[in-house]
């Protein structure tokens, strides 16, 4: 059973100046420059601690911001934020839940909360959440006894309970195995499809990537880019690969070619040859047989070779300095 969506509104669904978040020394959030999209799936990324959390908070009037403004749905945050909250669905880090209470009571009460909310509904409204988020098997169940997957999955009904015009999902797979991150894709495309904005964390890439229309991509509380998937991926340069043994002529081959050796992480391979790769420059580049020739040309044993563009991900990777973690 799908949720009607209210029409998209005009104009950015969020947008900020200048927002930063500082705690003591340390600066959170700095300086932050988002505009999203009405419509969109804006995928918001970057490892753990680069601010994703805490921008989110200062978009929801939970934290105030140390300078900067914010707008949600066209309205100013948080002065605006009882006008604003009600047409926005939110999961949160660390919801909070009755433990002694059943997944399906505590939705009653958080929806008992909501004043926009009709009692005489109530009782439809937590059954189509629980089913959409496929936690009716456990919906009587006792929070305590609840995987973080499954407390997850009640946030993220809580955040459903209301057609709304955006939805603020932060890290919503956390915790969630493979299929249940597939659920909550397909989830999230439901309800894109029905006209409603996604903004949704993550610091795992490949979870939303597939997914988002936008995306800006955060590092140590700054925004390194922004853009729609193909203006990020743009942004990435394309990268040979170059398997052979004779690694340090085949070095001195692409770097003459003006290829940007990536000396970080050497790939051993088959019988003491090893994957070299090496970005390609961005103006001039030499056709992928003009490298295989010069290598040959220097007497490079070239054992495979590949020129591939750049994914996101190491787009990724190349924006903020550091790999992605592991699924946590
Ligand atoms: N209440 C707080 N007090 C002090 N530091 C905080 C607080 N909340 C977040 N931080 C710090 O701010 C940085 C960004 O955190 P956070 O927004 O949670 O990142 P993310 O959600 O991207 O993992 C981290 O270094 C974190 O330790
Ligand atoms: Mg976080």
């Amino acid at each position: 059973m799908s949720i009607p969506g209210p029409a998209a509104p005009s104009g950015p669904a969020i947008e900020t100046r200048g927002l930063t978040k500082t705690f003591g020394a340390q600066t959170a959030v700095g300086n932050l420059d988002l505009s999203v999209p009405a419509g969109s799936v804006f995928g918001f990324l970057g490892p753990n601690g680069s601010g994703k959390t805490t921008t989110i908070r200062m978009l929801l009037g939970l934290i105030t911001a140390s300078s900067g403004e914010a707008s949600v749905l066209g309205r100013e945050m948080p002065a605006r934020l009882d006008s604003v909250l009600p047409r926005v669905g939110t999961l949160v880090e660390g919801p909070a839940f009755y433990p002694f209470l059943s997944g399906r009571a505590n939705l009653a009460r958080l929806d008992s909360a909501d004043r926009h909310a009709s009692p005489s509904t109530r009782k439809s409204r937590v059954q189509v959440a629980l089913e959409r988020v496929g936690l009716e098997a456990a919906a009587r169940k006792k929070v305590k006894a609840y995987s973080l997957g499954m407390k997850q999955r009640l946030g993220l009904a809580n955040a459903l309970l209301q057609p709304r015009e955006l939805l603020i999902l932060d890290e919503p797979t956390n915790g969630l195995d493979p299929q249940g991150t597939r659920e909550v894709r397909s989830l999230v495309q439901s309800l894109a499809a029905g006209g409603t904005t996604i903004f949704v964390s993550s610091h795992l890439l490949a979870e939303v990537e597939q997914i988002c229309t936008h995306a800006a991509i955060m590092r140590n509380g700054s925004l390194v880019a922004q853009g729609t998937l193909g203006e990020l991926r743009a942004g990435g340069r394309a990268r040979a690969t170059v398997l052979t043994p004779d690694a340090g002529a085949a070095l001195a081959v692409l770097s003459h070619l003006g290829l940007v050796p990536d000396t970080g992480h050497p790939v051993p391979g088959p019988s003491g040859a090893q994957h070299l790769n090496a970005w390609l420059p961005e103006v001039a580049a030499p056709e992928p047989e003009e490298i295989v020739a010069a290598l040959v040309s220097a007497r490079v044993r070239v054992r495979g070779f590949s020129v591939d563009a750049e994914s996101l991900e190491n787009r990724f990777v190349e924006l903020t300095g550091s790999g992605f973690n592991v699924a946590q």
